[in-house]
């Protein structure tokens, strides 16, 4: 992908690494479009970032999709990237049966909305001379977090449907880029998560995610090095030992 230039549309970009990726890549000379639902999130974020423009969307709303994606083209002619990075994380306790509602708000938001807004955007998308389309899924599509099953289960499919559609797209102007990020600084999983220590630093996750796009530009996924442990460990042999680490301390 190359680094500037572009018209870029960000789901979920009101907000945590949405919202910083969406000012890294404005910084880089790009025109930005950020989507979600918090109308008055979204302004706060374009007010602090002039010439940055938001649309609201509902990415779990398939009617809401569709006519979004017509409105987006219209609207930016030169649309050529879709980062597609709105999800949403909730603990689910399967066997106290509480997990159904969350499970099909998970699976629509992360996996069906991704698949539906691209799908939408294609025709487009195949019509410019460059095009990438970025998925973000997460360590967690390679070693599950158990107290979060169908988030881990979204972010592995997110990870293989990447794979099949980067596949499709290979003879053409269109490229897929995965973004698989590590725990990372935000209020994904509420306003604790935002400063925990444990996790990574927002603005350092950013930094590595934009030099190894801007180092790069050929790398089809973006795995940042706190996030190769996770990504690595099938291959590695180390799964089981990763596994069990990753469920002491999140279990
Ligand atoms: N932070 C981590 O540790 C981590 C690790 C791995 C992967 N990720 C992934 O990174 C992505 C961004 O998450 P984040 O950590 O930055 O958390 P976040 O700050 O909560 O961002 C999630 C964004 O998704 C948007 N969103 C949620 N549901 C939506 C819907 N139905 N329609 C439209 N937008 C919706 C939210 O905006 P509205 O509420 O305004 O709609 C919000 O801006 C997610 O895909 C997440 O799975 C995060």
């Amino acid at each position: 992908m190359k680094i500037s230039g572009n018209t870029i549309l960000i789901t979920g970009g009101g907000s945590g690494i949405g919202r910083a990726l969406a000012e890294g890549l404005h910084a880089k000379g790009n025109k930005i479009v950020i989507a979600g639902r918090r109308e008055a999130v979204l302004d706060a974020v374009t007010a602090a970032n002039p010439g940055m423009e938001s649309m609201l969307l509902d990415i779990q709303d398939e009617a809401d999709i569709a006519a979004f994606a017509r409105q987006a083209v219209a609207r930016f002619p030169n649309l050529n990237a879709v980062i597609n990075n709105a999800g949403i994380m909730k603990p689910e306790n399967v066997p106290a049966a509480d997990n159904l509602a969350i499970a099909e708000e998970t699976i629509a938001t992360n996996l069906l909305g991704p698949i539906r807004l691209t799908t939408a955007l294609l025709p487009h998308l195949l019509k410019q001379p460059h095009a990438t389309v970025l998925t973000v899924s997460s360590g967690l599509a390679f070693v599950p977090l158990a107290a979060t099953p169908t988030y881990s289960a979204t972010k592995a499919a997110i990870h293989s449907w990447s794979i099949g559609l980067r596949e499709q797209l290979k003879n053409t102007s269109v490229e897929v880029i995965e973004i698989a990020p590590p725990y990372v600084q935000t209020e994904l999983l509420g306003p604790h998560q935002a400063v925990d220590p444990a996790a990574m630093p927002l603005a350092d996750f950013t930094n590595e995610v934009m030099t190894i796009l801007e180092t790069q530009p050929e790398a089809a996924e973006i795995i940042v090095e706190r996030c190769k442990p996770l990504r690595f460990a099938e291959a590695t042999g180390s799964f089981a030992q990763v596994f069990a680490g990753l469920n002491a301390q999140h279990g």
